[in-house]
């Protein structure tokens, strides 16, 4: 504990009542029952009253729904125009946001656990449901499936929390509340129980109406199938502690997720239902979703940046025809620092983008790196994308012709609040900037996120 006293922040008296309430028992925190998510769950515009077809000219699959993380709200801005086409309440502290199969449902879950689904064919998309499925909450996801076994597609959805620790699937159209399943389990090395394991990242297979689903602390990958969402089946793969975030290779079938605190990236293959490989990496992997490129000498590969190291660590993917290479760590590119959060490319690209946004040096955490696809021994060259805050997240735009990058300024600071910056991905040079926005985060391009692209 810091010297408080010594410093005279706090009095004797002070101290003594710190140290008293330090040894109170934390409260257990609530469960949330499905019950009161149906309770907290809100229609505002029925399905019937809602467009049967885009009322806007602007091209929505070019959208972006960027986190203003500390507003507590989603910008949705035209990435044709930059225009804010409309600023609408979320949850605190937006996670992330998926989009439905069509694109038309944006779906974005605040870390408060609240979930608001916003519909892209309005003029000025709104809000049309919410609904709370936890209190601590990072994932959220949509049915994906289309194929022999039915049409899934916009149908249902799935919330994975923190606290509590279970997973939530909901009508995917109204948001209604349908099944609740406790992750609390096992660990899957010493079988030791775990009364918290949170729900890390979830993706939709492509190949199977299923979800993969990461449980953080008992290591578990859970393949949920979703045909019988009210009775839904589970395989529980063994695969590696820590689970945290990750995306698809470019064949969409191994989803690559980073073990974090195990220091690996563990490979599930969604058409077989099993573990492909563990693959160590340097500290901390954080993807993201990663980034796909075709590395000169290796063939194929998937890259993901670091927390805990300067690397970027790109592992083979392509076990058709590199078998000699596949799910190794073929290369390590060094950065000028570490804390990195995010990685991206496309497929059109020559570069592949990475930030350092935790890095304890301001200067780094406001500077982004490329590196040359055709080059990948180091980095291309790496700039500051601004004077103050942190620089966070890419994305591309539909055309993969722009990227964007937040500047994740102080909600407190007049001028400094943050801002997002365009950059040329051809010649890299600098477009243009939306300005004043409140800390802006992690933004998802409607079309990009729908079609895997990174
Ligand atoms: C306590 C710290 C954090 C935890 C536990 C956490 C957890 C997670 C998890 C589990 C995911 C994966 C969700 C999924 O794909 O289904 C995720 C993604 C994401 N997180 Fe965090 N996160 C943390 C800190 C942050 C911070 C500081 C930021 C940005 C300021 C951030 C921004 C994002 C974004 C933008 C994504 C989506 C990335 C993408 O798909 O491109 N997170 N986070």
């Amino acid at each position: 504990m810091p010297d408080w006293g010594k410093q005279g922040f706090l009095t004797q008296a002070d101290t003594e009542v710190m140290a008293k309430f330090l040894q109170n028992e934390p409260p257990a925190p609530p469960e949330l029952s499905l019950q009161q998510m149906k309770d907290s769950w809100q229609l505002i515009t029925p399905v019937e009253e809602r467009p049967v077809a885009p009322e806007t000219t602007r091209d929505w699959q070019n959208y972006f729904i960027v986190t203003l993380r500390d507003a507590g709200q989603v910008a949705i801005i035209d990435g044709d125009t930059y225009e804010v086409v409309n600023t609408v309440d979320s949850g605190y502290a937006v996670h992330i946001t998926r989009m439905s199969a069509s694109g038309r449902y944006a779906y974005v879950i605040g870390r408060d656990g609240r979930l608001a689904l916003i519909d892209l064919w309005m003029e000025k998309p709104e809000v049309v449901a919410r609904v709370q499925i936890c209190y601590d909450a990072r994932s959220v996801e949509v049915s994906k499936y289309e194929g022999p076994e039915g049409d899934f597609r916009d149908k249902y959805a799935i919330t994975g929390c923190y606290w509590p620790p279970h997973f939530a699937i909901l009508d995917g159209q109204t948001l209604e509340p349908m099944k609740v399943v406790s992750s609390r389990s096992y660990t899957y090395d010493t079988g030791e129980f775990h009364p918290e394991p949170r729900v890390a990242s979830i993706l939709a297979s492509h190949f199977k109406p299923e979800w993969i689903v990461n449980i953080k602390e008992t290591g578990q990958v859970w393949i949920v199938n979703y045909t019988d969402p009210q009775n839904p089946s589970i395989k529980m793969i063994e695969a590696a502690l820590f689970l945290h975030d990750g995306g698809w290779d470019s064949t969409k079938r191994y989803f690559m997720v980073a073990a974090n605190q195990s220091n690996k990236i563990a490979v599930v293959d969604a058409l077989e239902g099993d573990l492909e490989a563990l693959v160590d990496t340097p500290a901390v992997p954080h993807p993201g979703r990663g980034a796909n490129w075709i590395d000169p000498e290796f063939g194929p590969v998937w890259s993901s940046p670091h927390l805990g190291d300067p690397a970027v660590v790109s592992v083979a993917t392509d076990p058709v025809n590199h078998p000699e290479n596949a799910w190794k760590s073929v290369r390590v590119t060094p950065l000028p620092g570490s804390g990195s959060l995010f990685i991206k490319t496309h497929p059109n690209s020559k570069w592949i983008w990475v930030d350092m946004t935790l890095n304890s040096d301001p200067v780094l955490a406001r500077t982004i790196c490329v590196i040359a696809k055709d080059d990948p021994a180091e980095v291309h060259k790496c700039w500051e994308v601004s004077t103050y805050g942190r620089a966070v997240h890419m994305e591309y735009n539909k055309q993969g012709t722009e990227v964007w990058i937040s500047v994740w300024g102080d909600a407190a600071n007049p001028g400094e609040t943050g801002e997002i910056v365009i950059y040329n991905d051809a010649t890299l040079e600098e477009k243009t900037r939306i300005k004043d926005l409140i800390t802006p985060t992690g933004k998802f391009n409607v079309y990009n996120t729908v079609n895997d692209i990174y």
